[in-house]
């Protein structure tokens, strides 16, 4: 075992089956560490939304949507973790235009609610019912969730913040004003490892 260039230690192992319980400790440690950068993270790939004017089709871009989204929750009443699911709600796409909703899922899932990574996770497919006029006469991808319980929530959030937020001449609050929500809901104990892993034996 070594000191890594940051004056943290290496572990001895070049192959994981091989390592120690040192080399355990100093993985821990690190993880720990890391951890608390999360919010660093999740901004970071917040500011990647931001487009250059007239690159982006819409009228605002990504991340004057998702700062307009938060704002509009905000001011119905949304309390912390909710404004922050509403803000960080398109991170995925950053880094995945195909699946961007699973991907912001699964990045916030550690520090939110099981109905607000429901709300984040469907909320692409729940989105398609305002696509405009050819949205009329498409059939309704949200039925098979009719009787969800997290149905009413995801629809709200849907119907009256998301998909509401393509206007330039909305008074948006900045991102400023966030930041502190977004560094309490990160700073989160996250999910223990085996809580995450059993998750996957209920699906
Ligand atoms: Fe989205
Ligand atoms: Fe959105």
């Amino acid at each position: 075992m070594q000191d890594g260039v940051a004056g943290s230690k290496t572990v001895s192992f070049t192959r994981m089956d091989l390592g120690t319980r040192e080399d355990r400790d100093i993985i821990a440690t690190f993880h720990e560490s890391e951890l608390t950068l999360a919010a660093e993270h999740c901004l970071s790939l917040l500011k990647k939304l931001r487009s250059p004017p007239g690159r982006a089709p819409w009228r605002v871009d990504r991340f004057t949507h998702s700062l307009q989204t938060a704002t509009r929750a905000f001011r119905d009443g949304a309390d912390e973790e909710l404004t922050v699911v509403a803000l960080l709600h398109d991170i995925g796409d950053a880094v995945s235009l195909e699946n961007h909703a699973f991907v912001s899922a699964e990045i916030l899932r550690p520090y939110i609610s099981d109905r607000n990574y429901w709300l984040v996770r469907h909320h692409g497919l729940f989105q398609t019912r305002y696509y405009g006029k050819a949205a009329i006469h498409a059939e309704d991808r949200r039925a098979p969730f009719f009787d969800h319980p997290y149905f009413a929530a995801t629809e709200k959030f849907c119907r009256d913040w998301d998909q509401m937020s393509f206007d330039p001449d909305y008074d948006t609050l900045s991102l400023d004003f966030f930041e502190p929500f977004v560094r309490s809901v990160l700073a989160r104990p996250v999910y223990s490892e085996s809580a995450l892993f059993d998750s996957l034996h209920s699906e």
